[in-house]
């Protein structure tokens, strides 16, 4: 068994707007994320963190629309101490709240550690967009001309 789980999940404060960008930036290469051909500047997005001891150790964005919510992004700075796990069920929490009828994510195929991770926790692996990574560069190329990038995608996992 793991240590307890001890961070506290709460929505991100507006002081903490340039931490979170500054992360996905280290992550993710960007703010910006790619998924279904549409980019999302997730340091924009409703966000959840894990606190530890006063310090950030995880980060969830996620967005809601047309009665779904998508799990935008998911990070944990202190791995297997059950911060993604609190992070992932405090957005289904959230979603519910917002009368979502689905959580919804995608990632990439080469991406295991996080299939196997959503799987164990509910989510089933619902689609796969071949080609959806070279989509992805392709946007992220369009915006790197006017500004800045990052993507992922392909595999679509979802609870309902
Ligand atoms: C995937 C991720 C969010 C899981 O968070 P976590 O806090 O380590 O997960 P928990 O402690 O709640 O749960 C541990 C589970 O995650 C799995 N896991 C995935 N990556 C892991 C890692 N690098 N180290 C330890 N456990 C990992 C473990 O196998 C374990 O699975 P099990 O309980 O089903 O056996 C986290 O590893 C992460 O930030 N990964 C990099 C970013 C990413 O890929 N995000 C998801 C794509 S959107």
């Amino acid at each position: 068994m793991g240590p307890a789980f001890d961070a506290l999940i709460r929505a991100a404060k507006p002081a903490e707007a340039r931490w979170i960008e500054a992360y996905l930036t280290r992550s993710w290469g960007s703010t910006i994320m790619i998924t279904r051909g549409v980019a999302h500047d997730a340091s924009n997005l409703p966000a959840l963190v894990a606190v530890q001891s006063d310090e950030i150790v995880g980060l969830a964005t996620f967005r809601v629309a047309e009665g779904e919510c998508e799990l935008v992004s998911l990070d944990v700075l202190r791995h297997g101490q059950g911060i993604g796990s609190a992070l992932l069920a405090r957005v289904s929490e959230e979603a519910a709240n917002r009368g979502c009828r689905r959580l919804w994510l995608i990632t990439t195929n080469d991406n295991l550690d996080a299939i196997r991770f959503y799987q164990r926790r509910g989510l089933r692996l619902v689609a796969v967009h071949p080609g959806a990574v070279d989509a992805a560069r392709r946007i992220k190329r369009a915006f790197r001309r006017s500004g800045s990038m990052a993507s992922r995608s392909t595999t679509n996992s979802s609870s309902s």
